[in-house]
């Protein structure tokens, strides 16, 4: 594909200083200007200072100059009006004023594998006379930023301009409510949720397995058990394991494992693609879904500041 990767994002917050100490906490490097990333590296989370938070900017990387022509052309074959020096392709959408800035960029980080541990089942013994390593295990950075979820008072306009224009993939959809988009491997790098504001909805972390997601959120509610605000559960789409708290400035952070792998585009449509119903927008299993997630406990605030 010709967009191949998340690169980050840019938020903008009342208080950068408590949102770059909430950062610290969960094991993120870095600092509110080059950006915080995961140990993985590879994707920059900047934070800026604004009276009222919103997402500001996020960064894609594609393949070569060509596909950066290309994008250009179909944005304004499509009516837009595309900025930014050569290097660069900078799309503002029109429903949210997030800027995405487009650029060539090369392969992420190759990870290192991580460490499989062995898990008992009914009849499936593999760890016998001792105790799981998972118990001994802390909390730890997660990997890199995975995804993001984008509110937009016009969803078919943001996912039009991010699908015809920019050229993302539409793994799953529920008409009006939600659709997730790949540019990568990832079942979703950005999904987009009908909100009356624009809205960074959540944002979410890559870890090694379930144990490392749980570890990590464990901690942070440990210190501030108010920020617990759904999980752990079971997504249905993207099939991770998820447990989600609140960050400082009120968007939520989403601990994630075993995310769903598109490989393969027609393998994914022809078997891997099940049908995604409005049963299947919240999760699996899990607690139901909460309101603060559906309706951001500072809506108001935030309405009161969007004046387009
Ligand atoms: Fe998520």
């Amino acid at each position: 594909m010709s967009l191949h990767r998340l690169m980050g994002f840019t938020s903008a917050v009342p208080d950068p200083e408590a949102v770059a100490a909430f950062y610290a906490e969960m094991g993120l490097t870095g600092d509110p200007v080059v950006g915080f990333s995961g140990s993985d590296g590879g994707t920059a989370v900047r934070v800026e200072e604004a009276p009222v938070r919103r997402l500001r900017r996020v960064e894609i990387g594609c393949e070569s100059d060509h596909d950066l022509a290309e994008i250009r052309q179909r944005l304004v074959a499509g009516g837009a009006q595309p900025t930014g020096h050569p290097e660069e392709v900078v799309m503002v959408d029109p429903s949210t004023a997030i800027e995405f800035v487009i650029g060539v960029a090369g392969a992420a980080p190759v990870p290192a594998p991580a460490v499989s541990n062995p898990v008992n089942a009914p009849g499936a013994t593999v760890r016998a006379n001792r105790r799981a390593p998972a118990v001994f295990e802390g909390a730890r950075a997660p990997r890199r930023l995975g995804h993001l979820v984008i509110g937009t008072p016009s969803l078919t306009g943001t996912r039009d301009l991010l699908v015809d224009g920019l050229g993302f993939k539409v793994t799953d959809e529920a008409e009006g409510i939600i659709c997730f988009l790949r540019c990568s491997t990832d079942h979703h790098n950005i999904a987009l949720v009908e909100s009356p504001v624009p809205l960074l909805q959540h944002y979410s972390w890559e870890c090694d397995d379930v144990d490392h997601a749980g570890h990590s959120a464990t901690k942070l509610l440990r210190t501030d058990p108010e920020r617990q605000t759904w999980g752990m559960g079971r997504h249905f789409a993207g099939s991770n394991f998820y447990w989600y708290l609140r960050d400082p400035a009120g968007s939520y952070i989403e601990f994630y494992a075993d995310m769903d792998q598109i490989t393969d585009d027609a393998a994914w449509e022809a078997t891997g693609r099940t049908p995604f119903e409005l049963e299947h927008v919240a999760n699996s299993w899990g607690p139901d879904i909460p309101l603060e997630f559906i309706v951001p406990l500072d809506l108001d605030t935030l309405q009161a500041s969007w004046e387009h």
